[in-house]
Formats: C-alpha cells, structure tokens, sequence
C-alpha cells in the first residue's frame, strides 16, 4: 500500500508540471468559452459558470501541483481556510445584492483584483533574483512588470473603492476644476517616480524598498483624485476602465510568475474592459476623455427652446388607448429599475397580448445605468428574449406602431440627439419614438435623466404623460385594463 502511496507520489512529482500545464491551457480555453457565452442573456449564466470552473480548476492545479525550487507550496490547510471565508462572503453578498446595486458590487470585486496585484508586486519587489540585478540593474523585466502592476493595481483599487462610494451615494460630486492639473502632476511625477526606481543600479531591492511604499502611497492617492471628480453617473463607464486596468495589472503578476493562466485570464479582462469602455463611450456619443474629464450637467442651447405644454394622460384613457391597438412597443429606462417595475410590466405584456396586441420593447444600448441593464432587468421577469429588439433594429418600424410606451426612459428617447447640434448627447444614437402614432411617458414628474438636459419629447402634441411611480402607474393600468 505504501509503495502505492509512493509511487503515485513520485509519479504525480515527476508529471506535476505538464499536468499544471494541461490543467492552465483548459482553464485559458473554459475562460474564452466563458466570456463568449457571457454576451447572451441567454447563456450568461452558463458562461459565468464555465468560468468559475476555470479559475477553480487553476487554483487546485497550481495548490496541487506548483513547485518553488523544487518544494510544494506550503500552508495549503490555511489557504483554502482564506479560500472559503472568500467563498462565503462573495456568496453571500452577491446573493443579497439588489439589480440596482449591481454597479457598486462590480466596482468592489474589481477593487479587490486591483489590491490583490498590488500586493503581489509588493511581496515580490524584495526577490527580484540577484542574477538579474547583476546583468542589468533594476531595469529588467521582471522589475518593470512589478512596478507596473503595482501602480496599475492601486489606481484601480483607490479608484473603484470611490467608484463604488459615489454609486452608493456615499461620496458626491466635488465640482474640483483645479483637479484635473493636480491629478496630471501626479501621474507625471508617478511615472517618474517609476523611472527613478528603475534606473537604480545594482542596488539590492530590499534596500529601496521604501521607494516601492512610497510609489504605493502615490498610486493610492492618484487614484482617488483620479476618480473624485468624475460625475457620479459617469461612473458605469469608470468601473469598466477600471476593470481594464485591473486585467492588465493581473496579467503584470502572469508575467512575474511564468504563469499562463493568469496571463490569459488577465488580457481577456483587459481587452474585455476596454471594448466595454469604447463600446458605452461609443454608444453615448461621447470620447472616454469627455466621460473623464465630466462634459455632461448642462443643458445646451435647446434649454432655449419654446417649451410649449405638457399633456398628461389618465389611466383609463391610456387602457383605452393601449386595448384597441395594434402594434405597442415599450422602452424602458432607468426609472423602470429604481421602480423594480419589471415584473408588473411583464405582466401588462401579458395582458396586452392576451387581447391581440402585438408587443416589443425596445432595447437601447446604454439605457439604464449599465451594461446590458434592461436586458437583465427583462430577463429577471421572464421576458421572451426574441421580444427585446435593439433600437436601431426596431426605429425604421416606429411610424407603424400605434402606441409607444416609454417607461421611466428619459435620454434614450431625446430628439435633442438628432435636431440640437448644441446638445451634449447630440450625434448618441435615440430610439425615435416620436415617429409612432401615441407616445405614453411614464415618469413621477418634469425630471431630467443623467445627462441632466431638457427632453422636448414630453411637449409633442402626440405625447401625452402618465406621471406617477412607473410601478404604481402600470399597476394602475392593468387594473383599468382588466375591467374594459
Ligand atoms: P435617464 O435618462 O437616466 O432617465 C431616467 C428617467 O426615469 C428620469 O428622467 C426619471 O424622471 C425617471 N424615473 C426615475 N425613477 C422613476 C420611477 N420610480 N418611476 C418612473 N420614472 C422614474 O434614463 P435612460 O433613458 O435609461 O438613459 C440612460 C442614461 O444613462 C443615458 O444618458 C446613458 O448615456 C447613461 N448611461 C448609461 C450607462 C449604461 S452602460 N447603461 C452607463 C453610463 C451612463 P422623474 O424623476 O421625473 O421620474
């Protein structure tokens, strides 16, 4: 039995690296697999598991298998006593999340990939090999990739930890114009700082080590003063950079470690978030500079504009209105998540059809507060996905549909988009619901969205209002429905 024991042991020795290898490629193809999966509704969830399978298999492949200098890692018991307090909590916490708060649940866990990289450079900074040092100073790769990924790491961390305090409505929006020279400075003066470092000569890293706490403390600052003043609702668009940043600061440690895995797993983060990055910014109409620099909060020249009066509807007029149509397509919004409307919509839809009507929402990209929101949103209550039609898919349809149902939207169906080149959201793509016959707008009253500008949409002799709490209002109407 022993010698089974031991043989088995010495086997798993000797194959230890090519099964670590093997082990590392699956996991890199279980994270593509992953990620592809994850741009369909329908199979994010199966995405977000073969992922999780990855990244499982990758740590207990590297726990089992790894060798430093020849010895197995140590202290493995403790490990995975760190591995299931993680466990419990991220559980836990992304259990009891609500929809809303999902930003702010993103903007942490990226927080904690940021600060796992920078420790990690932290604790490697002192054993860069003497070999190294010898042949050329400081300014060697493995050097350079500690550097970075500390720097990297922190920013995203200090960053997202206020990306998530300004989602929570925790910190607000300093009007901080002189900011934006001081954060220069400081991002200046961090990469010097980084240059210093690494045109050392063959000094020993653990006698400027200090300088790497020092560089730590300025990263952590700039990445605070990075964010501070970015508007709180640009902040969608901040996490996904952040998340960018996060990747390529996990992927710096991949480099230190020889480890492929975690190389990959940092470039698909990296890459993912930059695409999400530019495709929001794209989808806004705006360039990531504009979102970092804060462009939005004023109103243009179409505040100048006549206003003319508002129309408002009643409930039992907009049942009327909706039983004896045709064709009715409902764009939601942000305001249908913050009234949780979704399910009771879902419910509407149902009834609309069961008297022949023939329903579709429209879906714009960036409507809502992240992306995919209304997608989700949709999802959660059941929704059939073959109803959700993009907006530039469903606009050449518009002027054929009798009653257009915005709820709780409010930039996403500017016409300020398309007439008002003085707008800030002037050339963002819109779903152009003003071309259907009726337009409803459920909204508790006159507020602006997020990109705080006046919408004229409300003053089209076609739209009538329907103030109120979009849940309350579409409850409202199911009722008056039912009794026609
Ligand atoms: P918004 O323009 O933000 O408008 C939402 C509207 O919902 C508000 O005008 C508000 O008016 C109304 N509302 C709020 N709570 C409500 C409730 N309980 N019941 C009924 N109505 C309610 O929303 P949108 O049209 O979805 O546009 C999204 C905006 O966010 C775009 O400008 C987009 O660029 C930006 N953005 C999106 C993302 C992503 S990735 N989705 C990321 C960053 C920025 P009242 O206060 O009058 O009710």
């Amino acid at each position: 039995m022993n010698e089974a024991i031991q043989y088995t042991q010495n086997l798993l020795f000797t194959m230890g690296d090519s099964i670590l290898e093997i082990c590392y490629l699956a996991a890199s193809i279980l994270f593509i697999f992953g990620l592809k999966k994850l741009s369909h509704p329908e199979s994010a969830r199966k995405g977000n598991f073969l992922a999780a399978i990855g990244m499982g298999l990758a740590i207990l492949a590297t726990l089992l298998f790894h060798r430093m200098d020849g010895e197995p890692i140590r202290n493995i018991p403790l490990i995975f006593v760190a591995i299931g307090i993680g466990t419990i909590l991220g559980w836990l916490i992304a259990k009891r999340v609500k929809m809303t708060a999902m930003p702010q649940l993103v903007s942490v866990f990226n927080g904690m990939g940021g600060a796992a990289a920078a420790l990690i450079s932290l604790m490697e900074f002192p054993h860069i090999g003497d070999e190294l040092i010898e042949k050329s100073g400081m300014l060697n790769g493995h050097a350079v990739a500690i550097l970075l990924g500390l720097v990297i790491g922190s920013v995203s961390f200090a960053g997202s930890m206020i990306a998530y305090g300004k989602l929570a409505e925790k910190i607000g929006d300093p009007k901080l114009k002189f900011m934006r020279i001081v954060n220069l400075l400081f991002l200046l003066g961090i990469l010097t700082f980084v240059v210093v470092i690494l045109a050392q000569g063959h000094v020993k890293p653990t006698e400027i080590n200090w300088m790497v706490y020092l560089l730590l403390g300025f990263s952590l600052i700039y990445g605070v003063t990075f964010v501070m003043p970015i508007g709180g609702a640009d902040m969608p668009v901040v996490i996904s950079l952040l998340n960018s940043f996060t990747g390529v600061a996990a992927a710096m440690g991949g480099f230190l470690y020889h480890n492929q895995v975690m190389l990959t797993g940092g470039i698909l983060v990296g890459s993912a978030g930059t695409i999400l990055t530019v495709l929001m910014c794209r989808a806004m109409n705006r360039s990531l500079l504009n979102v970092i620099i804060g462009a939005f909060g004023g109103g243009g020249a179409s505040v100048d504009k006549e206003a003319g009066t508002v129309r408002e509807i009643s409930v039992s007029d907009a049942a009327i209105l909706l039983s004896y149509s045709q064709k009715v397509v409902i764009v939601p919004g942000y305001g249908l998540a913050v009234a949780q409307a979704q399910h009771i919509c879902h419910e509407l839809e149902k009834l609309l059809e069961d008297k022949g009507v023939d329903l579709r929402y429209a879906i714009h990209p960036v409507a809502g507060r992240m992306p995919g929101h209304m997608n989700v949103l949709l999802a959660e209550a059941d929704v059939s996905y073959d109803k959700l039609i993009e907006s530039d898919d469903i606009n050449s349809d518009l002027p054929n549909v009798d009653v257009v149902v915005v709820i709780g939207a409010n930039d996403v169906v500017n016409p300020a988009a398309i007439d008002d080149p003085s707008s800030p959201i002037y050339g963002m793509p819109v779903v152009r619901v003003w071309e259907a016959k009726s337009v409803i707008v459920m909204k508790r009253g006159m507020g602006k969205g997020y990109a705080a500008i006046e919408n004229f949409l409300f003053y089209n002799n076609n739209t009538r209002m329907l103030f109120g709490n979009a849940k309350d209002s579409i409850q409202k109407l199911i009722g008056e429905i039912k009794n026609l």
